[in-house]
């Protein structure tokens, strides 16, 4: 465990209420939730899209998703659409996915490719965004090849995860992941060894930011998933650091799958003293990180409108499991269970939402349990001036 991580328990379990209770030296909390408005207001969320998605390191992908050359997958960030491929030459590389003639997206989906060829009037482009032929222009006087390349997106590694960053000026990727502890607190999983089994997008009938705040809350876990991981994921012992934009939070107990119980045991070179439960981290502005003793998952949250968003998870293992004969089989369990957990969120993030809109809604106080919900809201509701 990182020796930055500054550990401070605050909740105790009592297993016959099933109740928790805020122990003696849990933090005292003065804050109230944010107005419904910063939820449901389009101008709000275009700020956001300005002043944090075209600005931010934002996660896209997995490099095995791009792991030969060719290999291309294409993502949306608000209005822009993005491909990510790897070129002939072995690098990886994004690109605005926007055909330079008319504007129409060159790739669709994922796959793999010698060329991007756009649907609309056949302008070929290389994988490395060089465009390589575009019929009966040899007429147009204001066609020239050379300035004729999809646009080039900013992209750094870690950890086998591809961020891409729209902003030119933006301090390197390591700046942000250094300033909130994640290489520190995450070099024991050793993400890099870890590979793609699940990639899936789920409809969110909420504002994105709802997302962020539900995968950072604990304070409902009891309650709304106790059918669910809630009876394996005991917040005795529960441990957490916030800072501004996200928070760490470390818990024993199961894993996400039908009683907590493992199909794969704990992934083999994490230390012992890891080997229960696991971490939950916000890192800003829209991933939730979820690794378990035995897998690791990540989500990110997307806006579509002020209130509707796209959450992507990625679910990865080690790479040895995925030779086990049955390896698909016990790894769609592990798809089923987070979707099952997800509809119970899903359903109250919709419940919330529309809540936002009752001219009866004042923003309630925050309990000591949403600690995490505080600190992911300070960076893209606070730090932007609203609410
Ligand atoms: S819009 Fe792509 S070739 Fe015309
Ligand atoms: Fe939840």
């Amino acid at each position: 465990m990182s020796a930055n991580l500054e550990e401070k328990p605050i909740l105790r379990y009592d297993p016959k209420t099933f109740g928790y209770s805020v122990i003696s030296d849990a933090p005292e909390v003065d804050q109230t939730h944010k107005p419904g408005e910063v939820y449901f207001s389009e101008d709000v969320m275009k700020t956001e899209i300005e002043e944090i998605f075209m600005k931010e390191w934002l996660l896209v992908g997995r490099v095995e998703e791009v792991e030969k050359s060719g290999d291309y997958f294409t993502h949306q960030v608000a209005d822009e659409p993005v491909v990510v491929a790897r070129d002939k030459a072995g690098n990886i590389q994004a690109f605005a996915n926007v055909c330079r003639h008319r504007g129409v997206k060159v790739a669709w989906g994922e796959g793999n490719t010698k060329y991007f060829s756009c649907p609309y009037h056949g302008w070929v482009y290389g994988t490395n965004g060089e465009l390589v032929d575009a019929q009966y222009l040899d007429k147009s006087k204001s066609f020239d090849k050379k300035n004729c390349s999809l646009p080039k997106i900013r992209n750094e590694m870690w950890e086998g995860f591809i961020f891409i960053n729209f902003n030119d000026d933006a301090q390197p990727l390591m700046h942000s992941l250094e300033a909130w502890d994640f290489p520190k607190t995450y070099e024991p999983y050793q993400m890099g060894r870890l590979k793609l089994a699940n990639k899936f997008a789920m409809d969110i009938p909420s504002n994105w930011k709802f997302l962020n705040e539900n995968l950072t809350d604990i304070y409902h876990i009891a309650v709304l998933h106790a059918a669910t991981f809630g009876p394996a994921q005991p917040l005795e012992g529960y441990r957490y650091k916030t800072f501004d934009g996200g928070y760490h939070g470390r818990f024993t107990g199961g894993t996400l799958v039908p009683e907590g119980k493992s199909l794969f045991g704990p992934i083999p070179w994490l230390p012992e003293e890891l080997h229960s439960g696991g971490f939950s981290s916000h890192l800003p502005p829209n991933v939730a990180w979820f690794p378990r003793f035995d897998y690791v998952s990540i989500g990110t949250n997307w806006p579509i409108s002020a209130d509707k968003s796209v959450s992507i998870t990625y679910q990865l293992f080690p790479e040895d499991h995925f030779s086990q004969p049955d390896f698909k089989e016990k790894a769609q369990q592990y798809v089923d269970f987070y979707r099952a957990f997800m509809d119970e969120d899903t359903e109250m993030i919709d419940a919330l939402q529309k809540g936002m809109k009752s001219r009866f809604y004042k923003p309630g106080p925050v309990s000591p349990f949403e600690a995490g919900v505080m600190g992911t809201i300070k960076h893209a509701v606070d730090d932007l001036g609203h609410g």
